[in-house]
């Protein structure tokens, strides 16, 4: 067999490319946006590419599941809840789709979002037991996914499915769809484990149900534009142009500078948090747009006036600003510290 993992430091998804040496067959699981590295790879060593699956509905990230099938000829695979509006394989509980002698074997694992799959890789000349799993993101490096995209059974789910994985062999091979980034918020950094290291060694797996239940309620903010990104991966809008991204040049401003620079200005503040933290407090006069709905409220954000973006502490804030400059508003500034910072600083909230 052939396999190699990609890496993609922007969004910090994990892609796979997976093949038979033997009948030249290939499949590719999660694939990034930019479709070229996989179609450069199959060419350079002849691979066809038979199956593009997707683990689950990403909602940080726009798949390219549906454009590297156009390119390949290969099927669109996705689990049969994945509540989308084109044509794609329904793949159910245990089928196994074949690469020659290696066989991939569909395991539901819900939680994440209710069409989540991880991926048993089988070889048989070498083993008739899977070395490794695909596992999305429901099983993590140090972490699982967060369950609050599977609705308020995830939670549950999510533990039962991480339960499932842990059934398998110490040494079966973790390759999971994320080693950064928003769907998770624990992630070691390492692009893959085993499943023995994180019985033993994952933070969540060492719980009851319970608690673990309670700790995966603790989620992270929304990403970027996700309600965008699930619709274009849903095939229900196509608003590619919402992924994530730009690296163009953002004005900063300290918590000192800012209040008189926003009167001088007369700017628009946009606050990007979720709407519990701007009512904990926020910038006077803030709007609220939360980060996962930007793209779809871009009209509410005024082109011709300057643009404060705040979060809490500036980070979520400069990437939505980074992708408001990538749109052509090109007068937007970030809120250096954002709004802990602002806070800090003694200037006036409002609740
Ligand atoms: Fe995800």
């Amino acid at each position: 067999m052939y396999f190699k993992q990609f890496l993609n430091d922007e969004t910090g998804c994990s892609s796979y490319f997976i093949a038979s040496r033997q009948s030249n067959e290939a499949a590719v699981v999660d694939p990034d946006f930019e479709v070229q590295p996989y179609l450069d790879l199959a060419r350079e060593r002849g691979y066809r590419i038979k199956f593009v699956i997707d683990t689950h509905l990403h909602a940080d990230h726009v798949s390219g599941n549906r454009r590297l099938a156009a390119a390949s000829g290969a099927e669109v695979c996705l689990h049969e809840a994945a509540e989308v509006a084109f044509p794609c394989r329904k793949l159910r509980d245990g089928e196994e789709l074949r690469l020659g002698q290696v066989v991939l074997r569909v395991v539901h694992t819900p939680g994440h979002r209710p069409e989540s799959i991880s991926i048993l890789v089988i070889n048989p000349p070498r083993s008739p037991e899977p070395s490794m799993v695909l596992s999305g993101d429901t099983l993590f490096v140090g972490d699982v996914g967060r369950p609050d995209f599977g609705g308020p059974e995830g939670a549950r789910e999510q533990y039962a499915s991480v339960q499932k994985l842990l059934g398998l062999d110490d040494y079966v091979a973790v390759f999971p769809a994320h080693f950064e980034g928003p769907c998770g918020k624990g992630m070691c950094g390492r692009p893959s484990s085993t499943i023995g290291f994180e019985r033993r060694f994952n933070p969540l797996l060492q719980v009851p149900q319970e608690e673990f239940v309670q700790r995966a309620a603790e989620v992270p903010a929304r990403p970027l534009n996700m309600n965008a990104i699930l619709a274009t991966n849903q095939g229900l809008g196509n608003y590619e142009w919402a992924r994530p991204g730009g690296d163009g040049e953002v004005a900063r401003l300290s918590a000192d500078e800012a209040p008189r620079w926003l009167r001088e200005h007369q700017a628009f503040v946009l606050d990007v948090r979720e709407p519990w933290e701007y009512a904990a407090g926020h910038v006077p006069g803030a709007v609220s747009i939360p980060q996962a709905d930007l793209a779809l409220r871009l009209a509410e954000i005024p082109k011709d006036r300057e643009v404060l973006a705040v979060c809490a502490s500036g980070g979520r804030s400069l990437r939505a600003a980074q992708f408001l400059k990538r749109l052509h508003y090109e007068q937007v500034a970030n809120l250096d510290g954002g709004t802990n910072g602002w806070i800090k600083a003694g200037q006036p909230v409002e609740r």
